[in-house]
């Protein structure tokens, strides 16, 4: 990916993008892909109960979500994966994992007012989180750039995560509004699905043991 795909430049862009779109009266719902359209997803028969929470626009992190909540099926939990737009309780659950596509350096909004809103129960339980965006596609040098997008939340929302993933993401052109389109041109990026659902299904591996898994 080009060397102008900085922080900086997806700060001012994906800012323009947002603001343009919200000013337009375009949300993200008004654009999206067909793998938005189902939002809720029970993977898995085990006796741990896990709730995998997630934020996206285009649909790229809905694989992202699946493909973890697969991984911890395998590993003995019951597992539904659910949008944070459809304001799941996470009081029932012995543990979740919540993660999000990135705009302008932060998570979507529904996914981090999911996590403040319900800061409270998450501090009781295991809690990890995910985050899948084009800087860990370009140049995974830069993960302490991509981490500093989940830091924000672990700090406005009090809620210590037992594990951070940072994944590589998308440039779907057709996926993404017009806006979108325009600015990641402008960006350079690269067009490709970079999802690495090896590497996915390995982190959350990983993390299973940590949320109280086998
Ligand atoms: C307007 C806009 C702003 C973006 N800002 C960033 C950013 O600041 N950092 C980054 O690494 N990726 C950024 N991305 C890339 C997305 O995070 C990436 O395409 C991701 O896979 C989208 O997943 P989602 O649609 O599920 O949120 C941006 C994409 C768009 C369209």
């Amino acid at each position: 990916m080009s060397e102008e795909m900085t922080r900086r430049r997806f700060l001012v862009l994906g800012g323009v993008a947002v603001g343009a779109m919200a000013l337009g009266g375009a949300g993200y719902a008004a654009t999206r892909a067909p793998e938005v359209g189902r939002s809720r997803t029970t993977m898995g028969a085990g006796m741990s109960k896990v709730l995998v929470v997630y934020g996206t626009g285009s649909g790229c992190t809905i694989g992202v979500a699946r493909q973890i909540g697969k991984t911890l099926a395998e590993r003995g939990a019951t597992v539904e994966v659910v949008s944070a737009t459809e304001a799941p309780a996470p009081a029932g659950y012995d543990a979740v994992v919540v993660g999000s596509g990135v705009r302008a350096g932060n998570w979507h909004g529904p996914v981090e007012s999911w996590v403040s809103a319900n800061a409270a129960t998450l501090k009781e339980k295991p809690v990890a989180f995910f985050t899948a965006c084009l800087t860990m596609a370009s140049d995974p040098s830069k993960r302490d750039e991509v981490r500093a997008y989940t830091d924000q939340v672990i700090k406005k929302s009090g809620v210590e995560p037992v594990g951070i993933g940072l994944f590589a993401g998308w440039n779907q052109p057709k996926k993404f509004s017009f806006i979108e389109r325009a600015i990641l041109r402008m960006m350079k990026a690269p067009e490709g699905d970079f999802r690495d659902f090896a590497a996915i299904g390995a982190w959350a591996a990983e993390t299973a043991p940590k949320l109280g898994l086998t």
